[in-house]
């Protein structure tokens, strides 16, 4: 009976301006899963580790199972898989933690039944168990932890991925305060309408920082790191955002956004000279308002899943 393991990795969504169509992937970080082959049709999830014992074993809650059936479904099989969640992501945090899985999930199946589809056919699964997840199908996490880089979702329908350059100096830092927020609930603080001059910043915002990304030009990517859509909602679910802004900017990083739902934030520079000083810096005003916070640093991940 083969068994296969895949990894995917942490993913930093809507990257201040482009709530919902841009995201990028990250080094280090991720969530492995093993899929096994069994005589019994059907899928069972059989064991997760690193979750706290939050996460749901139900194949139709699992993200793993919900995004494997997905596949399962448009190839019209069933065959029995075993499923093996081992959480690299805190749960919550904004990271992509539901995306990591359902994608490694998804990389491994394609592998275990054959290499039906192409990497980025696999999207449209992971969509669904996003939307399983957190009640909403977007792309913007599982986009990146499956292709990797910086990714952008032109559109929904049909869906339109762009893969966007790295400029090779691109540094991240994730600032983890120590709390849960599910996206449903960061979600359900958004407005449904926005006004039009909000819609032009926006754009322009986006704009600029895909023209950034193209051009390595990292006083325009600092300049487009602006969000006038979900931040104003979302910054009062995230003590000290303002300040903690303020002080990384002091401190020489490029920007500073909410990473995906939150309350990760993520922080972007160039190179890694200013990174201790960044960190030191955004501690400092966390400390201040007696909220622990977790630092990651990392490169921007270009390579995204893949098999173990
Ligand atoms: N674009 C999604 C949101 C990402 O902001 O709700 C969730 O991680």
């Amino acid at each position: 009976m083969k068994s296969i393991t895949a990894f995917a990795p942490a993913t930093v969504a809507n990257v201040s301006c482009g709530f919902d169509i841009l995201g990028f992937a990250l080094d280090g970080m991720g969530d492995i899963v093993t899929l096994s082959e069994r005589e019994k049709p059907g899928l069972e999830v059989i064991s997760i580790l690193g979750d706290g014992g939050k996460l749901p074993y139900e194949s139709t809650k699992n993200t793993c199972a919900v995004a494997i059936q997905a596949m399962l479904d448009e190839l019209g099989i069933n065959p029995g898989i075993d499923i093996r969640l081992k959480k690299g992501l805190p749960l919550g945090s904004g990271m992509g933690s539901s995306a990591a899985s359902a994608v490694a999930a998804l990389v491994a199946a394609n592998q275990l039944l054959g290499n039906h589809f192409h990497k980025n056919e696999l999207l449209p699964f992971a969509i669904a168990a996003e939307k399983v997840a957190c009640g909403a199908g977007h792309a913007d996490n599982v986009g990146p932890s499956l292709l990797g880089g910086f990714v952008l979702i032109r559109d929904y329908h049909p869906l339109d991925v762009i893969k966007l350059p790295v400029p090779e100096e691109l540094h991240c830092i994730l600032l983890h305060p120590h709390y849960e927020l599910n996206t449903a609930d960061s979600r359900s603080v958004l407005r449904d309408q926005i006004p039009l001059k909000h819609a032009t910043i926006q754009s322009g915002n986006v704009a600029g920082l895909v023209t950034g990304l193209f051009q390595g030009d990292f006083e325009l990517i600092s300049r487009s790191l602006r969000d006038v859509i979900a931040e104003p909602y979302r910054a009062v679910l995230i003590p000290g955002f303002y300040e903690v802004r303020e002080a990384i900017k002091a401190a020489g990083a490029l920007g500073m956004g909410i990473s995906g739902s939150g309350p990760t934030l993520f922080v972007l520079c160039k190179g890694e000279e200013p990174i201790p000083g960044i960190i030191a810096s955004a501690k400092t005003v966390f400390e201040s308002i007696g909220l622990g916070v977790d630092t990651y640093q990392s490169a921007i991940n270009t390579q995204g899943a893949h098999i173990l």
